[in-house]
């Protein structure tokens, strides 16, 4: 099986590469924003070929597709809510345009699957009861949200007039190895082991579902698999956390002083809470998620905690001037 993976240097991209990377004849398509970094593939390079480049560039992604593939993965993304909330442009054209051109491409060179890997919060935010099935009503609150909502309603567009076969995973928040620390967890693992604050939006009691990033790509190779054209899968740990416990356990993991914690102002529109429904992947796919997320949290810290050179590298640049525009205000 031949797949173009798209955003394969991210995050969970990257994970995934790592999983699956001897199974099948991987492609990867990435730009390499902030967000994406080769290094995460090191040692992996024999498994795949890389070509740098826009999922927007519809030349580009017509002339790659025209290879032949047998599936597409589709990671590339702007992913980062509070970067939505100040630069959201660059997620519509990403998240949306870009999915469009790929979805396009694909049709036209008649790839056999096309997995869009989406994310429980276009479904909005949940009181402190309910869960998200895949029925639940698309209600996004961020541009990130709204940008990806977009993206898998052209999804479900393509497959119901073209009959194009995409599945569409919707998973809950991950963590794990490779995280770039802007995100919650690798951002207070990182400022915790350099005795920095970690900035705690609100009143810290907003609830996320973790979900180890391994058990998502599991999922995502699930549903490439086995599938069914048209449908939705939600993914989620069972995990329900609010983000104050979440910080507490990290710095006690790593012998650090609760003291660290400083409660910043709240994330405007800040979603409260999400829970994951996972029946339909379990008795449909088989899938269930096997790490445990106390074992998964430690795992991660300590990867963190050996692994400073990555995180200091991609801690530099970009990154920094984010840092310092986003969290300047709020922590002085
Ligand atoms: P990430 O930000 O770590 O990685 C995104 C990758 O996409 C990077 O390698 C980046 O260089 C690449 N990219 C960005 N714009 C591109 C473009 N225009 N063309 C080509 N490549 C481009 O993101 P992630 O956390 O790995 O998320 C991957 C996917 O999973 C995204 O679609 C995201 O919406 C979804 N998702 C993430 C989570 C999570 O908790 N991280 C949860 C649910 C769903
Ligand atoms: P995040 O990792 O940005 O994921 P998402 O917003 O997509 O769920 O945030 C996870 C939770 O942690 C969310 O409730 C916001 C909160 N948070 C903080 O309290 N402080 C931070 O510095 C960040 C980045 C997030």
């Amino acid at each position: 099986m031949k797949i173009l993976v798209t955003g394969g240097c991210g995050f969970i991209g990257s994970n995934f590469v790592r999983l699956y990377g001897g199974r099948a004849e991987l492609v990867l398509l990435d730009a390499l924003t902030y967000a994406g970094n080769l290094e995460n593939l090191k040692g992996f390079e024999e498994k795949f070929q890389f070509v740098r480049g826009d999922v927007g560039d519809e030349k580009q992604v017509d002339s790659i597709l025209a290879q032949g593939f047998d599936a597409v993965v589709h990671f590339a993304a702007e992913s980062h809510v509070d970067r939505s909330l100040y630069g959201p442009l660059a997620f519509v054209k990403t998240n949306v345009q870009g999915t469009l051109i790929l979805l396009e491409a694909a049709r036209r060179h008649r790839v056999a699957r096309f997995v869009q890997v989406s994310t429980d919060e276009v479904y909005g935010s949940l009181p402190e009861t309910g869960v998200f099935t895949e029925s639940t009503p698309l209600a996004p609150n961020s541009p990130y949200s709204a940008s990806k909502a977009g993206a898998d309603l052209l999804c479900r567009a393509h497959h119901h007039t073209f009959g194009f076969p995409v599945v569409v995973t919707r998973s809950s928040n991950n963590y794990g190895p490779f995280q770039y620390p802007e995100k919650f967890i690798p951002l207070f693992i990182s400022n915790a082991l350099e005795d920095k604050e970690c900035p705690l939006y609100g009143d810290g009691m907003n609830v996320r579902d973790w979900l180890h990033v391994e058990d998502n790509c599991r999922a995502i190779w699930a549903a490439l698999e086995r599938g069914r054209p048209g449908e939705v899968y939600n993914i989620g740990g069972g995990n329900e956390r609010p983000n104050l416990e979440v910080a507490r356990a990290i710095l006690r993991l790593l012998g650090r002083s609760e003291r660290l914690i400083r409660f910043v102002a709240d994330r405007p529109g800040h979603d409260r809470r999400y829970a994951i429904d996972t029946t339909k992947i379990r008795t449909e796919l088989g899938w269930r998620p096997e790490i445990p997320f106390e074992e998964g949290l430690r795992r991660t810290v300590e990867w963190y905690r050996e692994n400073r050179g990555w995180a200091d590298r991609v801690r530099t640049g970009e990154y920094r001037r984010f840092y310092e525009e986003h969290y300047g205000g709020r922590m002085s």
